[in-house]
């Protein structure tokens, strides 16, 4: 099969198209033959190697990290697709791989795929839509008329995040330049805030939580946007030593981890708010709720572009240049 490999980690290490095997079913698996994947910061940063911290991976390295397909084939013990299925999905951190014509992915990793949507619609969720899914259900519990900052309401995460917390009544304030306001307008955005103009820790107070997905220094001012008791998710920011426990990284990263994000424990402190890092897990039983909410249009895919297969290489660069309105496609079948 051809797949998109890279050799070594590097920022400028080259993405090439190569012919891989196809890949070798387990008993649990589901051959899928893929139609499109999206691409996602994640995969640059696996690129250049910024996360051998958290994942390690041997080369050659087929990147991608999520996609939509058809079912071909099935393990002795998967149950619950059958060939000719169509679906969506994120494979776990050990197994990605989906910028290939093949891949064989855990049953438990994948749902059927919104009938609504095209395959380059439906590749363009599932890593975004269960990041958002875990920090509103599982960390922050986000309650009806509750007020949430989402930074870079027009990215790929944003743009499924305002949808969803509007689905769960929730009421939105988000960070974005001129050219993403009509976007976040049209997604249902409560408050708009021109980051390049404003300074959005002066006109937010009494929130009850805060989606960052920038890290830094908007981080750090969101602790202030806070009321007492509010979260604050982060994707971008650092892990910290909760975090390390839960994801069982051993006494000595999680004492690390605890030492880098000394700072963010002493805002919590003083704010009377709470931090967590998030890094979003697979799941397929979460991809079947998303597909329910993407059926009743509660939430719409938003593409800012479908790259070619051969193109890829160029649409990671163009994901690298951090402008996107929604998410980059790759139309591969
Ligand atoms: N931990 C996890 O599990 C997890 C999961 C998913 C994503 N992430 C991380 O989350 C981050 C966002 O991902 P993404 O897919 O949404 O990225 P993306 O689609 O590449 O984000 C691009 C968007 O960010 C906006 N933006 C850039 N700087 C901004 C700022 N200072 N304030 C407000 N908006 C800004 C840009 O708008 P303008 O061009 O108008 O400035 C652009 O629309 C990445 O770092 C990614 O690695 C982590």
């Amino acid at each position: 099969m051809k797949a998109m490999v890279i050799e070594k980690y590097g920022k400028d290490a080259p993405l090439v198209l190569k012919e891989r095997p196809i890949p070798v079913l387990g008993e649990h698996d589901v051959l899928v033959e893929i139609h499109a994947a999206s691409l996602n910061p994640i995969d640059s940063k696996i690129k250049a190697g910024k996360l051998k911290f958290l994942l390690s991976y041997t080369m050659p390295l087929i990147l991608g990290n999520d996609f939509s397909g058809v079912v071909v084939e099935v393990g002795d013990k998967a149950d619950r697709f059958k060939p000719g299925d169509e679906v969506y999905g994120r494979p776990r951190k050990n197994r990605i791989g989906t910028l290939a014509e093949y891949i064989a992915v855990h049953q438990d990793d994948i749902s059927l795929k919104p009938t609504n949507l095209s395959f380059e619609e439906a590749a363009s969720i599932p890593l975004v839509g269960l990041t958002v899914y875990q920090a509103f259900h599982d960390i922050l519990k986000l309650q009806k008329e509750q007020k949430v900052l989402i930074h870079a309401g027009s990215g790929g995460v944003g743009t499924f995040a305002i949808q969803l917390a509007n689905s769960m009544g929730a009421y939105v304030a988000t960070t974005v330049s001129d050219k993403g306001y009509d976007l976040v307008k049209s997604l249902g955005a409560d408050q708009i805030i021109n980051y390049r103009k404003d300074n959005f820790e002066q006109m937010l107070e009494g929130y009850d939580a805060v989606l960052d997905t920038l890290g830094g220094d908007v981080l750090k001012k969101s602790f202030h946007v806070l009321k007492p008791g509010g979260k604050i998710v982060s994707i971008s920011g650092l892990p910290n030593a909760q975090f390390g426990k839960e994801a069982r990284l051993g006494w000595l990263k999680t004492t690390l981890l605890s030492i880098v994000s000394h700072k963010l424990t002493t805002y919590e402190k003083k704010t009377l708010t709470s931090y967590h890092f998030l890094f979003m897990k697979p799941s397929g039983a979460q991809l079947e709720k998303i597909k329910e909410l993407m059926e009743k249009e509660s939430i719409i895919p938003v593409i800012d572009q479908v790259f070619k297969f051969a193109e890829t290489p160029r649409a990671l660069e163009y994901l690298e240049g951090g402008r996107a309105k929604g998410k980059v496609v790759v139309s591969i079948k």
